[in-house]
C-alpha cells in the first residue's frame, strides 16, 4: 500500500464542470485502489447510495461512471474504492489520479442499499465480493446501521488476501473510532474469505452460506425471515446465485419503495475486465 497524501497542491481555480479537489489516494494493489475527495456543501445522501463520478474525455465531454460512495454521510470529506481496468475509458486514467487534482462529481445520489428499503430485523449481513465492498464502507460507518440491527455481519470475499486489505483496515479502524468504536463493539462481525488463496477462511458468500459453514462460525442461528436482513453488491453471476440463497432462506428482495428483507445492487457491469 502507497499513501500519496501531499496537502497543499489543490488548484484555487476550478476548471471542471462539478469539480472536486482528490485530498488523498492510496494504492492496495496493481488493480485497486481508493481516493478521497472534497464534498460539495450542498450533497446530501444516505449511506450505500452512489453517484456519478469521472474525469474529461479526449474528446472534451465528461466521461463518467457509476461509483458508490465508501464513506459515510456524516463525513465531511468523500471517498471512493475503484478497480482499475487496463483499458477501461474511466479507469485507465481515473487509476492515475494525484493529490489535488480534480474529479467531475455529478451530486445526484441513488440506489437501493440503503437501510430504507429493508424491513427492521435483528440481524443485518453485508454480503460483498470485489469492489462491492464500496457501499458497506460507507453503512458499517454510519451509526444508524447499529442503531437500527443487533448484529452486523460484514461478508467480504475476494480471489487472494491482498484483495481484502482495504475491507479490513477499514474494520480495524472501525474498532478504533472514537465516534462509532464502541457502537461497534461486539456487534460487527467480519467474515473475509478468499477462493483462490490459502487464508483462515475460505470459499464463496454463496456455498458458506449454503452449507451454513458461516453460521457455525459465528455461532450464529440459520438465516431466516423473522431476523435477517440482507444487502448485496458483486457482479452479476454473484447476485444472481446469492439471490437464489437468500430466496432459499425465505427473504424477498425489497426496494425503496416496497421494503422487504434483501437489497441488491451491481457492483459493476460486464462479465470480466
Ligand atoms: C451502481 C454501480 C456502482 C458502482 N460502484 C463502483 C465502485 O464503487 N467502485 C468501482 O471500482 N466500480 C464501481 N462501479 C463500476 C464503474 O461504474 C466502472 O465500470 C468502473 O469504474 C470501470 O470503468 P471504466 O470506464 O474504466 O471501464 P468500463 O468500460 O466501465 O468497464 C470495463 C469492464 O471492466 C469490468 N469492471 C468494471 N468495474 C469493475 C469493478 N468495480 N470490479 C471488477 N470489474 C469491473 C467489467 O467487466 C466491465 O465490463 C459501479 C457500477 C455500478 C453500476
Ligand atoms: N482479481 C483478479 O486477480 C483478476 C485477474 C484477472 C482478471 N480478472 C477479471 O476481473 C473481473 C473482476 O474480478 P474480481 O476478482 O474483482 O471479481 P470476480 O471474478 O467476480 O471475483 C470476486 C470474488 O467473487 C467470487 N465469485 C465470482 N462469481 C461468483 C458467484 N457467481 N457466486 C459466488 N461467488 C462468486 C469469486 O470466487 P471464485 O474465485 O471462486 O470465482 C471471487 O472470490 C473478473 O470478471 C475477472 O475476469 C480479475
Amino acid at each position: 500500500m502507497t499513501d500519496a497524501a501531499t496537502p497543499g497542491s489543490a488548484p484555487k481555480v476550478k476548471t471542471l464542470p462539478d469539480a472536486q479537489t482528490v485530498t488523498q489516494v492510496t494504492h492496495w494493489t496493481d488493480t485497486l485502489f481508493s481516493f478521497r475527495c472534497t464534498r460539495p456543501q450542498s450533497l446530501r445522501f444516505r449511506s450505500g447510495e452512489f453517484v456519478m463520478i469521472g474525469l474529461m474525455g479526449d474528446n472534451g465531454k465528461p466521461l463518467l461512471r457509476a461509483y458508490s460512495i465508501a464513506s459515510p454521510s456524516w463525513d465531511d470529506e468523500l471517498e471512493f474504492y475503484s478497480i482499475k481496468v487496463p483499458d477501461g475509458p474511466l479507469t485507465s486514467k481515473l487509476q492515475h489520479i494525484e493529490v489535488g487534482q480534480e474529479i467531475i462529481l455529478r451530486p445526484k445520489p441513488v440506489g437501493t442499499l440503503v437501510h430504507d428499503a429493508l424491513l427492521p430485523g435483528k440481524r443485518v449481513w453485508f454480503l460483498a465480493t470485489g469492489t462491492g465492498i464500496a457501499p458497506f464502507a460507507s453503512l458499517m460507518r454510519d451509526p444508524e446501521t447499529y442503531e437500527k440491527f443487533e448484529q452486523v455481519i460484514m461478508m467480504h470475499t475476494c480471489r487472494t488476501v491482498a484483495e481484502l486489505e482495504y475491507g479490513r483496515k477499514l474494520v480495524e479502524d472501525l474498532r478504533d473510532d472514537p465516534l462509532i468504536g464502541e457502537m461497534v463493539e461486539g456487534k460487527l462481525r467480519y467474515y473475509p474469505t478468499t477462493t483462490r488463496e490459502d487464508f483462515h477462511h475460505t470459499g464463496r458468500i454463496t456455498d458458506n452460506l449454503s452449507s451454513g459453514k458461516v453460521f457455525a462460525d459465528l455461532d450464529l442461528p440459520r438465516m431466516n425471515a423473522d431476523e435477517d436482513r440482507a444487502m448485496v453488491c458483486g457482479s452479476l453471476a454473484f447476485n444472481l446465485d446469492v439471490k437464489e440463497v437468500l430466496e432459499g432462506f425465505g427473504l424477498r428482495e425489497g426496494a425503496n419503495s416496497e421494503p422487504r428483507e434483501y437489497v441488491v445492487e451491481k457492483a459493476f457491469v460486464g462479465d470480466g475486465v
